[in-house]
């Protein structure tokens, strides 16, 4: 083996070497009341507008705000698909594409949770590139640019207003999938607190627990050897110096905030706040790095129990760094640290405990079984959470057919450590 002028090898210097990928919208906008600078940026964009929401949304006063101030500036032709469902069904690309199409949008503006924005996203892709959503599956299948996206969650939790997926519901599939691609990435991102205020605490606590799986999957990622071709072999490139950034800080603020924003009590709306960015740092995190175990094993236990995406991902999480603990010993320290824990002498037990502990107070259940899965189905999610390949493939440590049985027995019996 030859060495560097350091006496190091070539390949231990190289694995010292940091790596950073960051993929973002070209704009991002954060802070309340920031939404009002959303007709300006839209009618930059184009004259003929589509907005992609639900039924709920219609509702809000911002819809009507919005409607309005993209007529004053400019803006001569609005168009409403308003019947996004939750976990977006390919029925519903469908019929927003249906409904879309004949306008001729230059824009389109995604306003709701996850299931909206990435509705917008998808419709994005078929109104520029057509075919079936079918398509366009899985990783670089997008074959170029697509018409902008402007994002605004109305929720604290998926990070979609600045990643390069959707993920969708397919009726011919037991499992969700994802449409991954930087072309998927919004144009624009405006990411306003105070739309988050009409949130329930069911569905606070919910996205919170996603939003910490993101920070959590993506800081304590696979790390793939930084070749130069990387960034073009995977769309998730794992942990990096740069997304770890934003994992950080999303760790701190979900620590801080969660409790206080699930509980709605004065302070609430710095609460929100504080998680309105973590949400979104969670987005840079993962749409770069990726996300791992926690959230594959959710695909099969998502379809099985009809729960919230949250919810499942918050349940599987403190199971998938137990198992992944080892591999991340320093990771599980600053985790532990971030959440007010002592990591002591055993760092993962702390940051299980300590994640565990937060999302119990949230009332994310703690098992499986809570969850209403079955012990006859445990089979059937390991089985269908490996097939979860970009996820399973993302997690820093190896996961065969034994080593899922064993998280998700785990998972469904309660055994943390
Ligand atoms: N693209 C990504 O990067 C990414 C990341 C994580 C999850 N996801 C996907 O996003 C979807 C989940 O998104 P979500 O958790 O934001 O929920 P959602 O968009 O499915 O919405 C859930 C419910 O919350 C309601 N809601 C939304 N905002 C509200 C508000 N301000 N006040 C009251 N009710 C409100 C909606 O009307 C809906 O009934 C899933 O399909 C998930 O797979 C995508």
């Amino acid at each position: 083996m030859t060495t560097s002028a350091a006496g190091q090898s070539p390949r231990r210097a190289a694995a010292a070497e940091p790596f950073g990928l960051l993929r973002q919208p070209r704009e991002v906008l954060f802070g309340t009341g920031q939404r009002a600078a959303v007709p300006s940026i839209v009618a930059s964009l184009g004259k003929r507008v589509s907005i992609v929401t639900d039924e709920r949304m219609t509702q809000d006063a911002f819809y009507h705000e919005l409607r309005e101030g993209l007529v004053a500036a400019g803006v001569t032709d609005v168009s409403v698909f308003d019947r996004t469902e939750p976990d977006l069904p390919l029925r519903t690309i469908d019929a927003a594409v249906g409904r879309i199409r004949a306008q001729r949008p230059d824009v389109l503006i995604g306003l709701g949770g996850g299931s909206c924005m990435d509705l917008a996203k998808v419709v994005a892709v078929l109104l520029t590139h057509g075919g079936s959503t079918r398509d366009y599956y899985g990783e670089f299948a997008v074959p170029g640019p697509t018409l902008p996206v402007v994002a605004i969650p109305t929720t604290a939790g998926t990070g979609s207003e600045v990643t390069p997926v959707a993920v969708l519901s397919d009726p011919d599939l037991t499992m969700k999938v994802g449409i991954s691609s930087p072309h998927l990435i919004p144009y624009a991102a405006v990411v306003d607190p105070a739309l988050t205020h009409s949130c329930p605490p069911g569905l606070t606590a919910s996205v919170g627990a996603d939003a910490l799986a993101h920070v959590v999957e993506s800081f304590t990622a696979i790390r793939h050897p930084a070749t130069p071709g990387l960034s073009r072999e995977r769309v998730f490139v794992g942990k990096g110096e740069l997304t770890d950034q934003y994992a950080l800080h999303g760790i701190e603020l979900i620590g801080r905030s969660l409790r206080a924003a699930v509980d709605g009590g004065p302070g609430a709306d710095t609460a929100r706040s504080e998680m309105m960015m973590a949400a979104l740092c969670g987005g840079f995190a993962l749409g770069t790095a990726g996300t791992a175990a926690a959230h594959a094993f959710q695909y099969p236990v998502g379809a099985m129990t009809h729960t919230p995406h949250g919810v499942g991902v918050g349940v599987l999480l403190p199971y998938v760094m137990a198992f992944n603990g080892s591999r991340r010993p320093q990771e599980m320290a600053r985790i532990a640290e971030l959440l007010g824990v002592d990591a002591g002498a055993n760092p993962t037990a702390a940051a299980v405990r300590a994640v565990a502990d937060l999302l119990a107070a949230v009332k994310i259940p703690a098992t499986l079984k809570d969850l209403g899965v079955r012990r006859d189905d445990l089979d059937t999610v390991a089985e269908q959470g490996l097939r979860a390949k970009r996820l399973v493939e993302n997690n820093p440590v190896h996961l065969g057919p034994e080593e899922a049985r064993e998280l998700v027995e785990n998972a469904f019996t309660g055994r943390l450590l």
